[in-house]
């Protein structure tokens, strides 16, 4: 009888062992990605609570022919990119990626309205580039994503970029193939669409452009400070921009300041603050201005000895800014109208849950992360059609920070934590939203085309953080995988 029941429960024991090593081994299979696929071909469509059968995906548009404006560029640039040695600030070289030779990137400055034509060469770069205009609202086949709106340019081959300069502010480009690791090496750079009229004589704009180079924290090229000279009295604009996977943290000393703009999009009635620690996303960016005082000012990158200095003569060394409570965009600004907000009727709701579980990614086994459950690929795509009023409820069930990015849209800010934004309309292409919160954010779907939105953090991107909100009816030809050369993470 004993023996029996042993027998019995050995035998159940194993039928489960057998059925969970099945499972596992069914899990591992499914999770295999094929050497090439389309970005459609396993998303999981969500149409955001519209009508049933009013999408489809697979549709007639092609990514391709959503190209920017031909005609004759006003502005033209070219960069190529190439893996080669760097020479930093202080004369100690890097082995890198570069665009023309440099980290960053040049600083491409554009007025407001030009047609801008870019063409990208790699010279030597293995697994081939891109360029992606960061935070730029421009049309699909411009967006630079290997795999959905290009092929990778490999070795020896080129890709020309138009796009009409939509918006005044502060952006940046960076690879968008291998791009965890190709951004890290370098392969990113500034750039700043000014508006149409100069600027007042006198004034000073600096980009600030914050990044870790094999493991050497960096403003611009320079590993250490630096060094400005700027007139008493000059009006000046400091442009900050996260290039990095993680936060940073910055403060101003010496002198009180605004912040005028987020990702691009300037602020209504920003006040003046003083020691204040701005916390700014990985990829996003602060534009900051003051009028120049007498004496020095600093801004300081936390952690790191790397920051601004600005002084009359140019050789001031001034000490770090006091630290202070943190810079909070909810409140901060006067409100003015937009046209979407809280109140919108919204044609397309949908939730977005950050999370993470053990499962396999392409057959390996781990943590990993969840959108909305699944593993990628299996992954939500958001469908939308042109004209819709979109709200996305973002939350973030992890312990990690992740900086959400979505490619060819401007997100108004609604709210964070059911907390109603109180202060201006804040616009952004790439929220830092910290462990269990909650941010709702809403768009207009006025830019026909298949748009990634990731994780900012990079690395936490290349490990599946991404997915797509994709416009009823359009298509891609290209595919991602081995095959095809194209990995956009
Ligand atoms: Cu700045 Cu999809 O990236
Ligand atoms: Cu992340």
């Amino acid at each position: 009888m004993k023996r029996s029941l042993a027998f019995g429960v050995a035998i159940v024991g194993g039928a489960i062992g057998v059925v969970a090593l099945a499972w596992l081994g069914f899990a591992w299979y499914e999770s295999r990605l094929p050497e090439t696929y389309s970005v459609m071909d396993y998303a999981i469509p969500d149409v955001g609570g519209a009508p049933a059968g009013a999408d489809h995906m697979h549709g007639e548009t092609s990514v391709v022919a959503l190209h920017g404006p031909t005609g004759t560029p006003r502005r033209r640039f070219v960069l190529i990119a190439r893996e080669g040695s760097v020479r930093l600030a202080s004369g100690r070289s890097v082995d890198a990626l570069s665009f023309n030779g440099s980290v960053p990137g040049p600083e491409l400055r554009v007025r407001e309205g030009e047609l801008v034509e870019v063409t990208l060469r790699n010279q030597n770069i293995e697994q081939g580039v891109t360029v992606h205009w960061h935070g730029v609202d421009l049309p699909n086949a411009e967006d630079g994503v290997a795999g959905v709106t290009q092929n990778a340019v490999l070795p020896g081959e080129s890709h020309v970029y138009r796009f009409r300069a939509g918006q005044v502010g502060t952006f940046w480009y960076h690879a968008h193939q291998a791009s965890a690791g190709e951004v890290r090496r370098g392969l990113y750079g500034p750039l700043v669409i000014e508006p149409p009229r100069a600027p007042q004589s006198g004034a000073r704009d600096i980009v600030v452009a914050v990044h870790t180079l094999d493991g050497t924290p960096l403003v611009n090229d320079t590993d250490g400070v630096e060094r400005h000279v700027v007139a008493p009295g000059a009006a000046v604009r400091l442009r900050v921009i996260n290039t990095d996977n993680a936060p940073i943290r910055f403060g101003i000393g010496g002198t009180p300041f605004r912040v005028v703009a987020i990702d691009g999009t300037d602020l209504v009635g920003p006040t003046l603050l003083r020691e204040k620690t701005m916390v700014l996303a990985a990829g996003g960016r602060y534009d900051v201005s003051f009028t120049m005082p007498r004496t020095p000012v600093k801004l300081a990158v936390a952690g790191t000895l790397v920051g601004l200095a600005l002084s009359t003569d140019g050789k001031a060394d001034p000490p770090p800014p006091v630290p202070g409570p943190e810079f909070d965009p909810v409140v901060y600004g006067r409100p003015s109208p937009t046209p979407v907000d809280v109140s919108s009727h919204f044609d397309r709701v949908f939730t977005l849950d950050v999370g993470r579980k053990p499962g396999f990614l392409d057959g390996q086994p781990g943590k990993q992360w969840t959108l909305n459950g699944g593993i990628y690929p299996r992954v939500p795509m958001f469908m939308v059609a042109k004209g819709d009023r979109v709200r996305i409820s973002i939350h973030n069930r992890t312990g990690a920070v992740h900086p959400m990015h979505l490619h060819g849209h401007h997100m108004l800010v609604l709210s964070r934590n059911g907390i109603a934004v109180s202060g201006g309309p804040w616009w952004s292409d790439t929220l830092n939203v910290e462990p269990g919160e909650t941010y709702d954010v809403a768009f207009r779907a006025n830019n026909p085309g298949i748009w990634m939105a990731h994780c900012h953090n990079l690395a936490h991107a290349a490990a599946g953080l991404t997915m797509h909100v994709a416009y009823t009816g359009v298509t891609t030809p290209f595919q991602t995988g081995g095959a095809a050369h194209n990995h956009p993470e």
